[in-house]
């Protein structure tokens, strides 16, 4: 994947405000995540009410997220309001971490590939972490800070890929990113990050589809923990995705 014209619209944001102002909407951002469709919105509107129906009531405050970066929205008859698709993404990601890990509460979390901070910041609104580590090109750990801090998120730990860690979490989260980068990348957060972290959560993207660029197939993921396994990603956003879980 070739992230420079996401990195070059996240130094821009961080610069310009004019440019933060509207960053969601921006191409850069749309192809590398907000691109989720209206009816993908309902789709997880769906999960939400089946799983954790409980974090409807906090939708006006997860609804925020859309407040900064000029997103696009849709009207949804259901909350009886406008709210971005992929902030609904975020929040059944929430309803997924809830369902099977429950409470995040002062939990050790770290999140490698992180967009802009989306999903720290509907984590952030239910629950309280302990830390709250944050992995990606500097870049983006730029605007994300920039991003978290304007939504009052200031217990963030902001780490460099590549950057080594020496430490323990209790909840590794990457959705749409490990399956993205280079075995090398992948190698390297299996070894620091993902062995070192007692729960997992990561959305799978091109599982299987980057043989010849090497990076890891699902059999290599599937044994990256002892006790991991997959579940089927609802709503399903591409033919070869699924969610990797661990607990061990
Ligand atoms: C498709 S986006 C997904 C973002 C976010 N997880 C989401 O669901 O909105 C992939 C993310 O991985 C990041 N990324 C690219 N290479 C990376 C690396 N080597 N280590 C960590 N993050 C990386 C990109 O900058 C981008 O933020």
């Amino acid at each position: 994947m070739i992230y420079d014209k996401y990195t070059d619209l996240c130094l821009q944001a961080v610069k310009d405000e004019e440019v933060f102002k509207t960053f969601k909407g921006n191409t850069a951002c749309t192809y590398m995540l907000e691109h989720v469709t209206y009816e993908q919105g309902l789709g997880y509107l769906s999960e939400i009410k089946r799983l954790q129906p409980k974090l409807l009531k906090h939708i006006e405050c997860f609804a925020t997220n859309d407040s900064l970066g000029t997103p696009q929205m849709f009207w949804y008859d259901e909350l009886n309001m406008e709210i971005s698709p992929s902030t609904l993404r975020y929040v059944k990601v929430l309803a997924d971490l809830v369902t099977h890990f429950g409470s995040l509460d002062d939990l050790d979390i770290v999140e490698i590939g992180i967009g802009y901070g989306g999903q720290c910041k509907i984590i952030n609104d239910y629950f309280v972490p302990k830390s709250y580590t944050l992995i990606d090109l500097p870049e983006v750990l730029a605007l994300a800070k920039k991003y978290l801090i304007c939504h009052g998120i200031e217990n963030i730990v902001l780490r460099s890929h590549r950057s080594l860690l020496h430490r323990d979490y209790d909840l590794c989260i990457s959705n749409y990113c490990f399956t993205e980068i280079s075995r090398q990348d992948q190698n390297f957060y299996a070894k620091n990050i993902i062995e070192h972290s007692a729960k997992g959560y990561m959305t799978c993207n091109y599982l299987d589809q980057r043989i010849k660029e090497r990076a890891m197939t699902s059999k290599e993921i599937w044994v990256l923990k002892k006790d991991g396994f997959f579940v089927p990603e609802v709503p399903l956003t591409a033919p070869h995705n699924a969610i990797y879980l661990w607990t061990s």
